[in-house]
């Protein structure tokens, strides 16, 4: 954003009230300290309110007076929300459900993303905006569509098969490619005409899962085609402004790997839920991805909100301090920018009931008083913009891993690498260490540790990736479910972990799913010894979640849950560091580490850890490595370091003492940093 400082600001919709409001607003945003305001984010039905006819001159007045004001604009290009004639008029533009079921205007985000019509007029509005605002001195960002696939990510009508084929034959060149790709010679689905490939509509029972990968890559794909079209018409107005698209964290349907590329920042919205004690730790993780998509780069906190959404069963507001503290946090993991939807709570719609920078009440709320609180935070961490952390703790995360997982059918049907990487990412910010998240297929060397959570789909590139990493020194941590399919999805022979079989030192060669519910058969009656004499003998361990271990050396400690697979060692300097102590596994190896001189060591761990298992192995790894945790922060404490600022975090309901300063609970303290740019242990001598 072409901004001075820490942008600070929100979504401002000022169609939503009378003209005479824009006056107060400025006033109010100089008493915030707002800087940027994105306007237009549904405004499509004011801009266009019939074919053609562009309406820009209320917005033009508004982005005026907001820039004499010394204000910035983000502007929307408004084309997430079509307006009722759109639908009316082109139906086709409308998207349609796996049953076949066409969705109704009424709402938002009701566009088709195959539709050739939605992409005409999201053009012709593109261009007319950018004909006439490209070169305002106010504009600091244009804000391409928003969230892109929130709520509609796919449609599966006749207009967009004919795309998914387009696709298809660009990426496979013939039908005997796909046919292979796709083992069509399974349930009799081999293809022997284009015209047979159909979006996977509602079927009598299991997908075809390499389809669906397709599916999954195609969807991506054609929604970030949309982006494109909208962001070549807006630079070709104007190369200076920089574009984005906001961004939803973990977001399942699109491959923001292959998104951020195309963005001159990255921007995110999220909205943890302020009753779950995990909400700052999702926080951080989402803004550990948004810097780690932008290749380190600042991001900007596109959204947030101040208080409460309206959109759970139960909307918890933030308590007294939240919103400064998670702000705050968000700049020390790299954001630039905190706006907020939105600047003033709605008066109507299915929004009015979602907290804003200027609640209902007015000034007269709590909420008015941090808002104002923040603006002046944020001011006197002007010189910390542009900053960027140094991180040698890598996570991997894959899209496409995740998507193949979900569609394999088994071995479990749970989301196994989003929850792996989160509970990976967990253990480091609860030991106070922000992490980058990288691609499995992106050059690894320069990290000192590369977590390795459930990469089922491992191809041949990224076990290259993961050598070359090892081979320089990374010490590499694996968990479960790795290597079990290759780039097409398909089982890998000969024992799971594929290409990085070699460096762990072990195969695995069988696997158990615990936790799962017995299925009742018959009437669910409590087993009884004296009438149930054949079954009330039979132990089923996979029905104990919990997964015992025994931990070979000392300073280890946790258990483990859910999944126990059996490992081969292979090579004679593979070192076991826990084995399993529980039914049908008992003694079996669980954690196996290997140290080839020279290389950096690659551990196994054939199951899903606790917590504190996590935290065992993370501390042991790190601690090879020469990474400092700081052992000496009391509970609650988070401490960060960006562009020379040490930010003390206190997360807890207590006040405590940090080098000799009183932190309140949910307080915070900004100090010089002492660089603490960790030293790297050096490795044994090949
Ligand atoms: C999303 C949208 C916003 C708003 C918020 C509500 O992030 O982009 O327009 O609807 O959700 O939380």
């Amino acid at each position: 954003m072409l901004v001075r400082g820490i942008a600070y600001g929100g979504d401002y919709n000022p169609e939503q009230w009378p003209d005479s409001y824009l006056q107060d607003d400025i006033r109010l945003m100089k008493e915030a300290g707002v800087s940027v305001v994105t306007l237009g984010v549904f405004s499509w039905s004011s801009f266009e309110p019939e074919q053609d006819r562009f309406e820009f001159d209320r917005l033009s007045e508004v982005m005026d007076a907001l820039h004499s004001a010394g204000i910035g604009i983000d502007l929307a290009t408004g084309t997430a929300s079509p307006p009722s004639w759109l639908s009316q008029q082109f139906p086709s533009t409308l998207p349609t459900t796996a049953d076949g079921v066409r969705l109704a205007w009424g709402s938002r985000q009701q566009y088709n993303p195959n539709s050739a019509v939605y992409r005409e007029r999201t053009a012709a509005l593109v261009t007319a905006l950018a004909s006439r605002f490209a070169n305002h001195p106010g504009l600091v960002a244009w804000h391409v569509n928003n969230e892109y696939g929130c709520h509609v990510w796919e449609s599966f009508d006749d207009e967009s098969a004919g795309r998914f084929r387009a696709w298809l034959a660009n990426r496979y060149d013939s039908l005997d490619n796909l046919n292979r790709a796709w083992g069509t010679e399974f349930w009799s689905q081999r293809i022997t005409d284009w015209d047979q490939v159909i979006p996977p509509r509602t079927t009598p029972t299991l997908h075809n899962p390499h389809r669906l990968d397709d599916w999954r890559r195609f969807c991506s794909d054609s929604l970030l085609e949309l982006y494109l079209i909208e962001r070549d018409i807006l630079r070709a107005a104007n190369p200076a402004v920089p574009i984005t698209t906001n961004f939803m964290g973990l977001f399942f349907p699109v491959d923001y790997w292959k998104w951020a590329e195309h963005l001159d920042f990255v921007s995110n919205d999220s909205y943890p839920d302020p009753a779950d004690p995990r909400a700052a730790r999702e926080f951080a993780f989402d803004c550990d991805l948004m810097r780690s998509l932008g290749k380190g780069k600042p991001f900007i906190q596109m959204e947030q909100v101040t208080s409460a959404v309206q959109w759970r069963n139960r909307n918890a507001a933030k308590r007294p301090g939240q919103y400064r503290l998670w702000s705050i946090m968000a700049v020390a993991l790299g954001a630039d920018g905190i706006l907020n939807f939105q600047w003033r709570q709605s008066l109507a719609g299915a929004e009015t009931f979602h907290g804003a920078m200027v609640p209902h009440a007015g000034r007269a709320s709590r909420t008015w008083t941090e808002v104002v609180g923040l603006g002046s935070d944020l001011g006197e961490l002007s010189h910390v913009q542009g900053h960027t952390l140094s991180n040698k703790v890598a996570i991997v995360w894959d899209w496409e891993n995740a998507w193949a997982y979900a569609n394999a059918v088994g071995p479990t049907n749970e989301a196994v690498p989003e929850n792996a990487a989160r509970d990976w990412h967990a253990t480091f910010f609860e030991l106070g260490l922000s992490v980058d998240f990288v691609h499995p297929s992106q050059d690894l060397t320069s990290y000192a540790v590369v977590i390795v959570p459930s990469l089922f789909r491992l191809t041949v590139l990224h076990a290259r990736r993961l050598h070359d990493a090892c081979a320089s020194g990374t010490h590499l941590v694996v968990s479960h479910l790795t290597g079990y399919v290759d780039e097409r999805g398909h089982a890998t022979e000969g024992g799971y972990l594929a290409g990085l079989r070699d460096i762990l030192g072990v195969t695995v060669t069988d696997y158990s799913a615990r936790a799962i519910e017995p299925a009742a058969l018959g009437s669910a009656e409590q087993l009884a010894v004296d009438v149930d004499r054949i079954s009330s003998s039979v132990g089923t361990p996979a029905a104990d979640t919990r997964v015992d271990l025994e931990w070979m050396l000392t300073g280890y400690s946790g258990a483990a849950r859910n999944w126990a697979e059996s490992v081969r060692i292979d090579k004679h300097d593979v070192e076991t560091i826990a084995r399993f102590d529980t039914a049908d596994a008992q003694a079996q190896v669980a954690v196996t580490v290997r140290r080839s001189p020279g290389h950096g060591s690659a551990w196994y761990i054939a199951t899903e850890l606790d917590g504190r298992a996590r935290r065992s192995i993370t501390i042991a790894v790190l601690g090879e490595r020469g990474i400092e945790v700081d052992f000496s922060l009391p509970a609650g404490v988070q401490r960060l370091e960006r562009g020379g600022v040490a930010f003390v975090l206190n997360h807890g309901d207590q006040t405590v003492k940090v080098e000799g300063t009183d932190v309140p609970p949910r307080g915070l303290t900004l100090r010089a940093a002492v660089t603490r740019e960790p030293e790297l242990a050096p490795l044994e001598a090949p």
